[in-house]
């Protein structure tokens, strides 16, 4: 049976259109997905929306929409930002879907029969923006320390999440599975800022709004937040039924989220599947923001622009490489149109593409496009043929870590080596001489050769781009599985290999 990965995103809040920072997850998901794929993994990706709650029920009322029709058209254009960006998702969840709302309902009603689950009476100091409840030590100066803005103090009959029954197995997973939160200094800020304290029972319904779904045996009160979206990752196997897909899938491999909903992921999550007695998630990892002008990109501040106009001015695979590239996995990192046609003109203009259509043009200059290992080896070719066929390795390491921006970077220093080998053995000069025809078509078919691995490789990052690669080079054989069979002769046809990425004039 074939190994399998279960990965998810966040479900976004279908509140305002996507940005940049819901592209960057998504990406970096999807990245991880295909990679997975083609190492021959059986890989389920899930993304979707989150689509209940006060705050699109208010966008919806000013809009003079329903928040169903409000969110609609939210959803629409995010399915075909995503399909613009190449994401390859198995499947797009909707906490609207019937199955999920009815498939929710039976979660609750099974968690409040069983005791987890319980009435009371809920005071707190909520944010509408934010949808988050603060206590008062949490506030900055008094305010929502997300969004800064004023918190109003409420009170309502709900019902509560027995979380405080799980503080002690929640620092148990804690201790005896250092891989279950990443990166490291986030388990510690959860430990230490959350569980350690004391962890309070959590408010899991309101009465203050009906956008949501209703409580089955109870229905003044709709399920607030957290059980409705947490659970997406499980409702879309069939859960509370067993399905095979279930079975199969579940517990996921690695949850993907911004480091601001970690403690949703790392604490409310695991508690829920305690609760219900299911294995839990092997990994979630917090990644940092993307910032715009020293600032979160954020929907309530309006400071971005659509992605869709990236991509239609860069390419998609120039804010793919972006966003994959530029900010080590983790960290927060600084998102500019400046840096990413920096960074575009620097890797994919002058690194890869370059490379690429000076090494398909030799080949059709030299040898009419039909080159051959001659095998007229020097010691010039040992260190960039060594560190191809290293390569899968060395990236498998970095993936595994999540280490995607290194990842990069190691092909991209073959290819870096690629351009080196060209200066170093002269193509031009071994072109001049009769008697070193040979040594010029073992000197093309490394070069390609190399460019055929990283392509290959470079699949799960810049499909577009390597597809292009692969019908420069006529090559079809692309699986990972395929990196050690090499081409006896490559045909490259005779007309001129398109440019991959045209140089962006920065200004
Ligand atoms: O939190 N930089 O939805 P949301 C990097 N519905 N990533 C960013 C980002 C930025 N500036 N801005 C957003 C929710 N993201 C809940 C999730 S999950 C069961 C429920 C990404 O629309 C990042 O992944 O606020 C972040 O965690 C997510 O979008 C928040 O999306
Ligand atoms: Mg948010």
């Amino acid at each position: 049976m074939n190994k399998k990965f279960y990965i998810t995103t966040p479900i976004y809040y279908p509140s305002a259109e996507f940005h940049i920072g819901h592209c960057y997850t998504t990406i970096i998901a999807d990245a991880i997905a295909r990679y997975k794929r083609l190492d021959g993994y059986d890989v389920f990706f899930q993304t979707g929306t989150d689509e209940h709650g006060l705050k699109i029920e208010n966008k919806a009322k000013e809009k003079g929409v329903t928040p169903k029709e409000y969110v609609d058209v939210i959803i629409e254009n995010a399915k075909d930002l995503w399909k613009n960006l190449g994401i390859s998702y198995d499947f797009f969840i909707r906490t609207t879907d019937d199955f999920h709302v009815k498939k929710v309902q039976e979660i609750f009603k099974k968690l409040y029969l069983q005791g987890d689950i319980y009435k009371s009476e809920y005071q707190g100091l909520y944010c509408v923006p934010c949808e988050s409840f603060w206590t008062e030590t949490q506030l900055v100066e008094g305010k929502c320390p997300d969004c800064g803005r004023e918190v109003e103090l409420v009170t309502e009959e709900a019902y509560f999440f027995k979380l405080s029954k799980y503080q002690k197995k929640l620092e148990e997973l804690y201790e005896t599975n250092p891989e279950f939160i990443q990166p490291v200094s986030r388990k510690n800020e959860m430990l230490n800022n959350f569980i350690k304290p004391g962890l309070e029972d959590l408010c899991v319904s309101r009465t203050s709004f009906k956008w949501g779904i209703p409580v089955s045996f109870d229905d003044k009160h709709v399920i607030y937040v957290w059980i409705d979206a947490l659970t997406n990752y499980i409702t879309s196997l069939g859960y509370p039924i067993l399905t095979p897909e279930f079975e199969k899938y579940w517990p996921a491999d690695l949850h993907l989220v911004g480091k601001e909903i970690v403690r949703f992921h790392t604490i409310i999550w695991p508690a829920i599947l305690m609760a219900l007695n299911l294995p839990l998630p092997k990994q979630v990892f917090g990644h940092g923001w993307l910032i715009i002008d020293g600032g979160k990109i954020s929907k309530s501040k309006g400071n971005y622009k659509d992605p869709r106009e990236y991509i239609s001015a860069y390419g998609v695979d120039a804010v793919r490489y972006f966003s994959l590239r530029e900010v080590p996995f983790g960290n927060d990192g600084n998102f500019s149109e400046e840096a990413l046609i920096t960074r575009t003109n620097a890797d994919l203009c002058n690194i890869l593409g370059n490379l690429v259509s000076r090494t398909i043009q030799m080949g059709i200059k030299y040898f009419e496009g039909k080159v051959f290992n001659k095998n007229i080896a020097d010691d010039l070719d040992n260190d960039l043929i060594e560190s191809t066929y290293k390569l899968k390795n060395q990236i498998d390491e970095k993936m595994n870590e999540l280490k995607i921006n290194e990842a990069l970077e190691d092909i991209f220093d073959v290819l870096r080596k690629c351009n080196k080998y060209i200066d170093d053995t002269t193509p031009w000069v071994l072109a001049k001489d009769e008697n070193a025809r040979d040594r010029l078509e073992t000197v093309i078919y490394n070069l390609l050769d190399s460019i055929r691995v990283c392509a290959i490789l470079l699949q799960a990052y810049i499909p577009t781009t390597a597809a292009k690669i692969f019908d420069g080079l006529k090559i079809t054989e692309t699986s990972f599985a395929a990196i050690n069979n090499k081409v006896e002769t490559y045909e490259l046809g005779l007309e001129k290999p398109a440019n991959l990425f045209e140089r962006i004039k920065e200004d």
